[in-house]
C-alpha cells in the first residue's frame, strides 16, 4: 500500500534518542531548551515555547490572548477539529467562517461578516501548509483589537512574503504530529515576539510554576517554587526534542523534495480537466504538507468512490480537510458555508512523502486518470 504520508526518520534520530536516554534526563530539560532556540532561529522569531501538541499550543495561545467565556473567536470550519475545540477549552464560542476556494484559508471577505462586538480573536489557519494572508487579516483585525492567532500546525517550512510562516504573528502554533513534515511523534510549539507572553506560556505549560523543574534540579540550593495561576501539564519531553533537533535540520530538504513531487503531480494530473490542485498563493510558498485535489463539479465519480478505487489499487488516500460545523460536536453552531462544504465533500488528499518514488507517483496518477476518465469514456471529465 502506498501510504498517504510516511515520516522521514533515520539513524540520526535513533542515535539522538539513545543519547538522551543515556544522559539520564528524559523529561523537559536541556534538549527542549535547545530545540526551542533552534526553532525560534529557524522561524526568525524571538521566542519559541515547546508544548505537547499543537492542540495544547492553541489552548495556551488563546489563554495568553486573554480569551475567555462570552468571547467569540472566528475560526475556519474547514480545519482539523482541534482548531475549534481549543476555543471551547477556554469557554469561548467558535464562530465558523467560510474560506477561499483556492487557498482553503480564511480571507478578510469571509471573516468580516462574522465580526461582532464580542469578537476577540481570529484563528487563521495555514491549511495543508498553504500560507494564509496574515497581513491582510491583521489589517482588518488589529484596528478592532481582535487578536489574530496563526494556526500554523501544518506550515513549518512554508514561507509568507519572503519569511518563514509564523514570523509575523503575535502568536503562532505549530504541530509536530507525524502527518506534518517535521515530527517529534507528538509535539507542538508556540512562537511569539513578546517576552512577557513567552514567560507566561512557559509557566502555563508547567502547572503555573514560577521555577521550572529543570531549573530547580540544576540549582545547588533548595528552591521553593510557587504556583502563580492554574496551569497545565503540556510539556514536551527531551526525547521528543532530541528527535525534533535532527528533524529541524532536515526541514529544508523535506520541503524541497515535496515541492518537486508536487510539481510533478500537478503536471501529470493536468490532463484531467476541471481538477483543482493545491498550489502556491501569489504571496508565498507552501510546504505541500498535504497535496489535495478538488474534483470537478460535474465529476461522474464521487470522491468516496474514487477513494475506494484508489484503495483497491494499493493507494492510501484521505478525504480532504474536514468541516467542523458538519460534525455532531458542533451541531449547535450549524450554519451554511458553501465553499467549505464543497471542499469537504469533493476533495481528497493524495500520497506525498519524502521517500516517495516517481514510480509510486505514476501509479497514483494512473489510477486517478483512469477512474476519472473512464467515468465518461472518451470524454475528459469537466
Ligand atoms: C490546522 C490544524 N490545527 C491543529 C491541529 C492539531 O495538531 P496536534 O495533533 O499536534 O494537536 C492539526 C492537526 O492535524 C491541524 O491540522
Amino acid at each position: 500500500m502506498i501510504p498517504v504520508m510516511r515520516p522521514w526518520l533515520g539513524r540520526e534520530e535513533a542515535e539522538a534518542v539513545a543519547a538522551t536516554v543515556a544522559s539520564g534526563w528524559i523529561a523537559q530539560g536541556p534538549r527542549v531548551q535547545e530545540f526551542e532556540a533552534a526553532f525560534a532561529a529557524a522561524i526568525g522569531t524571538p521566542h519559541a515555547v515547546a508544548v505537547s501538541s499543537c492542540t495544547t499550543a492553541l489552548h495556551l495561545a488563546l489563554i495568553a490572548a486573554g480569551i475567555g467565556p462570552d468571547d467569540e473567536v472566528i475560526v475556519p470550519s474547514l480545519s482539523f477539529i482541534a482548531t475549534a475545540n481549543a476555543v471551547r477549552y477556554v469557554g469561548a464560542q467558535p464562530v465558523f467562517a467560510d474560506v477561499d476556494l483556492v487557498t482553503q484559508n480564511l480571507v478578510p471577505e469571509t471573516v468580516r461578516p462574522w465580526l461582532t462586538g464580542r469578537t476577540r480573536a481570529v484563528i487563521l489557519v495555514d491549511q495543508a501548509g498553504v500560507p494564509a494572508d496574515l497581513a491582510a487579516m491583521r489589517a482588518l483585525c488589529d484596528p478592532l483589537q481582535v487578536t489574530v492567532i496563526e494556526d500554523a500546525a501544518c506550515a513549518a517550512g512554508s514561507s509568507y512574503r519572503g519569511r518563514p510562516v509564523g514570523a509575523g504573528a503575535v502568536l503562532a502554533a505549530f504541530s509536530f504530529h507525524p502527518r506534518k513534515l517535521l515530527t517529534t511523534g507528538e509535539g507542538g510549539m508556540i512562537t511569539t515576539g513578546d517576552e512577557a507572553i513567552a514567560a507566561r506560556l512557559r509557566r502555563l505549560r508547567e502547572h503555573g510554576m514560577d521555577v521550572s523543574a529543570a531549573d530547580r534540579h540544576r540549582s545547588r540550593q533548595p528552591v521553593i517554587e510557587h504556583y502563580t495561576e492554574v496551569g497545565f501539564n503540556y510539556r514536551m519531553t527531551d526525547i521528543q526534542a532530541a528527535i525534533g533537533l535532527v528533524q529541524l535540520r532536515k526541514l529544508a530538504p523535506m520541503v524541497a523534495r515535496r515541492r518537486l513531487l508536487a510539481r510533478r503531480y500537478t503536471e501529470l494530473l493536468s490532463s484531467i480537466q476541471g481538477l483543482v490542485t493545491a498550489g502556491d498563493p501569489p504571496y508565498g510558498e507552501t510546504n505541500y504538507q498535504s497535496f489535495w485535489v478538488l474534483l470537478p463539479e460535474e465529476s461522474a465519480v464521487s470522491r468516496d468512490e474514487l477513494m475506494r478505487l484508489l484503495a483497491e489499487s494499493g493507494v492510501s488516500a484521505r478525504r480532504g480537510i474536514m468541516a467542523a460545523h458538519l460534525e455532531p460536536a458542533y451541531a449547535d453552531t450549524r450554519t451554511s458555508l458553501p465553499v467549505t462544504e464543497r471542499l469537504a465533500r469533493h476533495s481528497l488528499i493524495l500520497p506525498l512523502f519524502h521517500e516517495m518514488t516517481e514510480a509510486q507517483q505514476d501509479h497514483v496518477v494512473s489510477v486517478m486518470t483512469s477512474a476519472l476518465m473512464s467515468a465518461a469514456p472518451g470524454m475528459p471529465v469537466r
